[in-house]
């Protein structure tokens, strides 16, 4: 089993490169199927889901479009509770159309509350929330999530996209926090 190190902690490696990949496929072969003829806005939240939304809409073979948007809301290992648009959306872009979130993880539930509530006061046909991953055992506030790849337990997470302190997004796998 694989760890590594960043900065002061250890992370041991927790789903593979082919377990993610594989989950990728079958998020693809889900979302084919309700959007092939809808040519739906996918909304990639930056910076977490960089990753997961590349090799998603890479496989998505269908008319779409795609917008991103920056959420702030974490400080080391601590989310803090408030949610920063620091990126906006083109908000004309929602309205009526067929609306793909991407996120990394759903954590406390905090961000994705916040911001499924306000894509839904622009006025969207339809709202899908794809997360990476969600650690339920967190949740502050109910949150539905149409598809999530992986359900994970309260330990901190690093890689394919999601950061400790900045460093590890470029991992192509999960680690998980080695206590
Ligand atoms: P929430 O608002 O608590 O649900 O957290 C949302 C954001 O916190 C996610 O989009 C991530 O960017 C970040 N986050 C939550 N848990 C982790 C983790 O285990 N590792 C890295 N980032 C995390
Ligand atoms: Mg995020």
């Amino acid at each position: 089993m694989s760890t590594i190190q960043i900065k002061d902690r250890h992370f041991r490696e927790y789903l593979s490169q082919d377990e993610i990949q594989a989950r990728v496929d079958a998020i693809v072969q889900e979302l084919s199927g309700k959007f092939s003829d809808k040519h739906p806005v996918f909304i990639v939240v930056l910076r977490g889901a960089f990753m997961f939304a590349s090799d998603i809409l890479k496989k998505f073979n269908h008319p779409c479009e795609i917008e991103f948007v920056r959420l702030t809301s974490y400080a080391g290992m601590q989310s803090t509770g408030k949610i920063n648009i620091t990126q906006p959306l083109k908000e004309e872009i929602v309205r009526g159309r067929d609306i793909i979130i991407l996120e990394d993880i759903v954590d406390s539930g905090l961000t994705m509350d916040f911001f499924t509530k306000y894509i839904q006061s622009l006025e969207p046909a339809s709202v899908t929330l794809v997360s990476f991953l969600f650690k339920p055992e967190n949740l502050q506030k109910e949150v539905k999530i149409d598809i999530t790849g992986f359900v994970i337990p309260e330990l901190f997470v690093v890689g394919y996209g999601l950061d400790y302190d900045g460093e590890g997004r470029n991992l192509p796998a999960v680690y998980q926090l080695a206590l």
